[in-house]
């Protein structure tokens, strides 16, 4: 089994402390213990090979590099986090219909939905074994924690999918949390945990990945709105048309510069995209949406709002002393804020 993920040329340039260790991590996911299936064989080698970023391991890494020495126990790590990150795609795009994944065929669009959940289930059973051979029960513990926030967050989300009067900023932080930020968290975390760091720093750590998390999906909710078809390779306002509503949305209507009226008649917009049917013409709600997210502003205080995360993240990081994974780690979070894709 081969993976060939490479880091998008832009963040590459944060990666550079551990790249070398990005090698042990890719070794470690080439060789997780094959199935005695050939389908589970093909499917996972197409899962493997699908050209991420490794952006979990690569944090783990840095934060397990600029607090400590690097070890293997920090490699099968690190390789856990993006295991684990693999099967909740596999999953998703069953419970989405996703039949395109970073431009290619998802495994349930080429061998169908049975074998994407198995595939999915393989890959966190492989997972909990290498969790077992760093045979340290707090490691175990806090990737356990993350499989239950994953399942909880997608739960979450379900709840509040295509009800604009269901998601409050509470649920959406909740969701973002269990959905996206935990497994930055538990990468830093773990990183912590393995190089026997005092608790208060591998909170800070802790704290510093949820952060991460938190912003980088806010990002990604923003670029629902700002970036171009070519750019995302999927339409404007995609997350909306799919009943999604995001931290821009959620944020301008809570906005004070709308009357009570104008706030109404934004929900109404976006009901109505709700209930159209694929084929109808929706630019007229698309339209007034965007009316309403400039007039808030939403757009500027959705990203002044993931600079404060990252902000606050990397404010508890002080006690790191200097080195390039430490400063790799700081860019990386500045990064993550700014990116347009
Ligand atoms: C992708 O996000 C999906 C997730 C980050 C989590 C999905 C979680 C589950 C399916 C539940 C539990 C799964 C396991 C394996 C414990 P997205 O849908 O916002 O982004 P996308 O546009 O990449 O699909
Ligand atoms: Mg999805």
């Amino acid at each position: 089994m081969t993976t060939t993920a490479e880091p998008a040329k832009q963040i590459q340039t944060f990666y550079e402390p551990v790249l070398p260790y990005l090698g042990e991590v890719k070794a470690r996911l080439s060789a997780i213990v094959p199935p005695d299936s050939q389908l589970l064989a093909e499917s996972l080698h197409h899962s493997l090979s699908g050209g991420g970023k490794l952006l979990r391991p690569v944090v783990g890494l840095l934060a397990g590099g600029a607090t400590g020495t690097l070890t293997p126990h920090h490699f099968e790590t690190a390789a856990v986090s993006e295991m684990i990150h693999i099967a909740t795609l596999l999953h998703d795009d069953v419970l989405d219909d996703a039949d395109l994944r970073r431009g290619r065929k998802t495994v349930r669009a080429v061998w169908g939905n049975t074998v994407s959940i198995l595939s999915g289930d393989y890959l966190l059973a492989q997972a909990s074994r290498k969790l077992a051979q760093v045979g340290n029960i707090r490691i175990v513990a806090i990737f356990s924690d993350v499989l239950a926030d994953l399942c909880d967050g997608e739960v979450e989300q379900i709840r509040g999918s295509y009800n604009v009067d269901v998601i409050d900023w509470d649920s959406y932080y909740r969701k973002s949390v269990c959905k996206t930020a935990s497994l930055f968290r538990a990468a830093c975390e773990s990183a912590g945990v393995l190089n026997g760091l005092p608790e208060s720093q591998i909170q800070a750590l802790a704290t510093f990945g949820k952060n991460f998390g938190i912003a980088f999906q806010i990002v990604d909710d923003l670029l629902d709105y700002t970036s171009s078809e070519s750019e995302m390779g999927k339409p404007v306002l995609d997350d909306l048309r799919n009943g999604i509503v995001n931290a821009p949305i959620l944020l301008a209507l809570q906005s004070d510069e709308l009357s009570d009226d104008e706030r109404e008649s934004f929900r109404v917009h976006i009901r109505r995209l709700f209930a159209s049917e694929e084929g109808d013409d929706v630019a007229q709600p698309i339209a007034g949406i965007q009316g309403y997210l400039e007039k808030t502003g939403a757009v500027a205080e959705t990203q002044a709002l993931a600079d404060r995360f990252i902000r606050d993240g990397l404010a508890g990081l002080d006690f790191m002393p200097p080195s390039a994974e430490r400063d790799a780690l700081f860019g990386l979070g500045r990064f993550v804020i700014q990116r347009r894709t």
